[in-house]
């Protein structure tokens, strides 16, 4: 178990580092985006939702956005996961109504990535990491992140998200040595690009293994456990004690060997995780964060708000970051961010 450092007088970061707090700090998966009428409005003027990606000024702005709103405990960078293809030379298009769109690689084009460029095409977001620690309160968290080596293969190799990721599960099966060549291309170019995050003022970072779902345990030990633990030790050994979140969506019975393993100091948790369940597999000093329901948020009222007390009285025992199970949607009214901000924060 990793030893607690000092707090740092930032409510998210402290309960991050082991440091349970009197009400859990708050932040909302995707809390810049198209449920803001000021975020459509941004996204309007930007071109390509990667134009207001690479543009510091507003992607900048839309990070603060929600803050001015509500009152969370962080800031997350605005950017995306798919910001790696697109830097490694595989270029990403997100098509209206659609989601992201790739040319698929195949075996051979695996070994045409450009591994070396990849940072020098992301400069702008670290510039935008820059501008928010600027603007950013105090004892507010800025957090940066990157999607997991597996989470970012599936869009890579498909070509566009999937709901059972057969493109590249096949792809891993039959293609063992391109498989693992595209993992070790995307640790190294993640855990470089995390660690340029924490030090263009990153508090912290959140690995986003968004897929890791469909898996049988031996799949998920070799996709999942194996390329995220070489990822948070690459980062640590270049910022030794780096606060590191996984969120590996999905992982079920697989969830405290996942925490164990990569060495996390805290475990996203998805809405279908059970709270018993996680109260008694997970290790109480392990700082835990989720698990709202994120369409419970769109109905809002009682149903929501009793279930918020249910999350929180689960984790009263640990440090608890309170968060959605998964991204906010367009659709949330956004009344019911205020309503839950009430019912967490008193
Ligand atoms: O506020 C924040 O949380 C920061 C910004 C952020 C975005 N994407 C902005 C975005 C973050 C952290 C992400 C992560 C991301 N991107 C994930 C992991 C989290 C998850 O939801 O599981 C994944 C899988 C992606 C890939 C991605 N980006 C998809 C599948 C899509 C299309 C679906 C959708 O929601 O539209 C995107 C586009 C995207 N990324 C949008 C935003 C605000 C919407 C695009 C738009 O505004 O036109």
């Amino acid at each position: 178990m990793r030893a607690s450092p000092q707090p740092t007088g930032k409510p998210l970061l402290d309960a991050a580092l082991g440091h349970k707090q009197k009400t859990p700090p708050v932040w909302i998966m995707r809390q810049a985006g198209r449920y803001l009428p000021e975020y459509r409005e941004v996204r309007a003027k930007a071109g390509s939702f990667l134009d207001l990606c690479y543009t510091p000024t507003l992607a900048c702005e839309v990070t603060l956005q929600p803050l001015r709103r509500f009152d969370l405990d962080a800031a997350i960078l605005f950017s995306d996961i798919l910001v790696i293809p697109d830097a490694l030379g595989q270029p990403v298009r997100f098509a209206q109504g659609e989601g992201p769109v790739l040319e698929p690689l195949d075996a051979k084009s695996v070994a045409s990535l450009s591994p070396e460029k990849a940072l020098d095409h992301l400069t702008p977001v670290l510039e935008t990491l820059e501008r928010i620690k600027a603007a950013l309160a105090q004892e507010k968290t800025l957090i940066g992140f990157c999607g997991a080596p597996w989470t970012v293969a599936t869009y890579m190799l498909g070509g566009k998200g999937s709901s059972d990721q057969a493109a590249a599960r096949l792809f891993a099966l039959n293609e063992p040595v391109a498989f693992a060549a595209l993992i070790d291309i995307l640790v190294e170019v993640s855990a470089r690009y995390l660690v340029a995050q924490l030090r263009a003022g990153a508090d912290m970072v959140q690995i986003f293994e968004s897929w890791a779902l469909n898996l049988d345990e031996t799949a998920f030990r070799n996709y999942v456990i194996e390329p995220n633990r070489r990822l948070v030790a690459r980062v640590r050994e270049l910022v030794p004690d780096a606060p590191i979140t996984g969120f590996p969506r999905g992982a079920a019975g697989m969830l405290a060997e996942y925490a164990e393993k990569t060495g996390v100091n805290v475990l996203g948790l998805d809405y279908a995780t059970p709270l018993a369940f996680a109260s008694q597999t997970l290790p109480q000093t392990l700082t835990v964060q989720g698990n709202l329901d994120p369409l419970r948020l769109v109905a809002g009222g009682a149903q929501m708000e009793s279930r918020a007390r249910e999350i929180v009285a689960a984790f009263a025992d640990r440090p608890h970051i309170f968060n959605l199970g998964h991204g906010i949607v367009p659709q949330t009214p956004i009344a019911h961010v205020s309503d839950l901000l009430k019912v967490i924060k008193g």
